[in-house]
């Protein structure tokens, strides 16, 4: 089974349904174990990260990925880590808000009200954009891009959320330009990305190959073994998440989620080897959410098959078409309703 599976989510979900916290099956010749439970995805990537490498299907990716600090190991890894760090932190990244809200007002002056667009396709042009003008580095920003899709997504099915962080943005900016200042007053747009990547995290599962064998809630996993966590189920489960498929930015609110264990919840993975642009990535998304929502709507196209493909990320098959509309028209047409009221009176 998976890795090749076309399913792997389905299997997944009902495998940590019936078998719990830690489950053991063969993929071909390759002994896996699926952990499930907070405490056991920490012992892998904090506790006990020494004894794991990046399994085999991102290793033999390097062609792909390139020896960038991803697929990297060893003394080498940490050479690069310590090197690529400066770039990324919180002083650098907040000089990078205005490439990013730039680069989406330009975006947006070629959007026109009516017509429909491959969001996906835009998202992509976008966040690339966007890392190659910040970091000049082209390194892994589809997850971005696939976040700021499976958020649109979201939104277009659930016009109450879409309302609250309309009424959050006209509050807060008005008709401005969001800026970095700006983000501690953008709370509720902040908690529609959390729960975005909870549901849809772009990247939905990790592997790692055991080097020496380990004793895992008495299972005796061999070297050579693969144990892999899956944001997509560990996410869903509802003993951290009541009612697990809602889509409830709220749930982020500090008293409802303070009690959450640390890995409960990890989009960026965790321990040395968590996402170098975690800040850099919330900060975009959180950006470009305020600027384009604050002009646009993005309302679903009826027949377009939204069908999610889970390779190394979370992809839509058929990208994600959606028809634009213009908030200012709306709001223009709201606001001549009324003045056409007002002078009926
Ligand atoms: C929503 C957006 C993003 C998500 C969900 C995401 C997710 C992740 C995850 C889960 C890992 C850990 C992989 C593992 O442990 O096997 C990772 C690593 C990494 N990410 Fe991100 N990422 C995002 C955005 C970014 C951005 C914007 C950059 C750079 C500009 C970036 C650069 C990296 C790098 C270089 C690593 C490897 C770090 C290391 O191994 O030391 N990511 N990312």
């Amino acid at each position: 089974m998976p890795l090749a599976s076309p399913h792997p989510l389905s299997i997944f979900s009902a495998w940590a349904r019936e078998f719990g916290d830690i489950f053991y099956y063969r993929a071909a010749w390759l002994h896996v174990y699926f952990l499930n439970h907070p405490d056991l995805i920490e012992e892998v990537l904090v506790r006990n990260y020494k004894n794991f490498l990046k399994d085999r299907v991102v290793r033999n990716s390097r062609w792909f990925f390139g020896q960038g600090l991803l697929t990297n190991e060893g003394d080498s890894w940490l050479r690069q880590r310590r090197l690529s760090a400066p770039a990324f932190h919180r002083e650098r990244v907040a000089s990078y808000a205005k490439i990013m809200t730039d680069r989406a007002v330009e975006m947006l002056a070629a959007w026109r009200n009516g017509e429909t667009r491959d969001i996906h396709q835009e998202m992509m042009r976008l966040t690339l954009g966007i890392v190659v003008r910040a970091l000049f580095n082209v390194e892994s920003d589809e997850t971005t891009a696939l976040s700021m899709t499976w958020t649109w997504h979201l939104l277009s099915q659930h016009p109450e959320v879409e309302q609250k962080l309309h009424d959050e943005l006209d509050r807060v900016l008005s008709d401005r330009v969001p800026q970095f200042s700006d983000l501690p007053a953008l709370p509720f747009t902040e908690r529609v990305i959390k729960e975005s990547m909870r549901l849809y995290p772009p990247a939905w599962s990790l592997a790692r190959t055991v080097i020496s064998d380990f004793e895992l809630r008495g299972y005796r996993i061999p070297a050579g073994a693969n144990v892999v966590m899956s944001h997509w189920i560990m996410h869903r489960h509802p003993t951290y998440f009541p009612d697990p498929e809602k889509f409830d930015p709220d749930r982020w609110l500090l008293d409802r989620s303070q009690k959450l264990p640390r890995f409960a919840y990890f989009p960026f993975g965790g321990g040395p080897r968590q996402c170098i642009g975690s800040s850099f990535a919330m900060m975009e998304a959180t950006l470009l959410l305020a600027t384009i929502a604050q002009r646009f709507r993005l309302r679903s196209v009826p027949d377009h098959p939204v069908v999610l493909v889970p390779s190394f990320t979370l992809r839509p098959k058929y990208g994600l078409r959606m028809t634009l509309e213009s908030r200012a028209s709306v709001t223009e047409s709201t606001r001549t309703g009324l003045q056409t009221q007002a002078i009926g009176h």
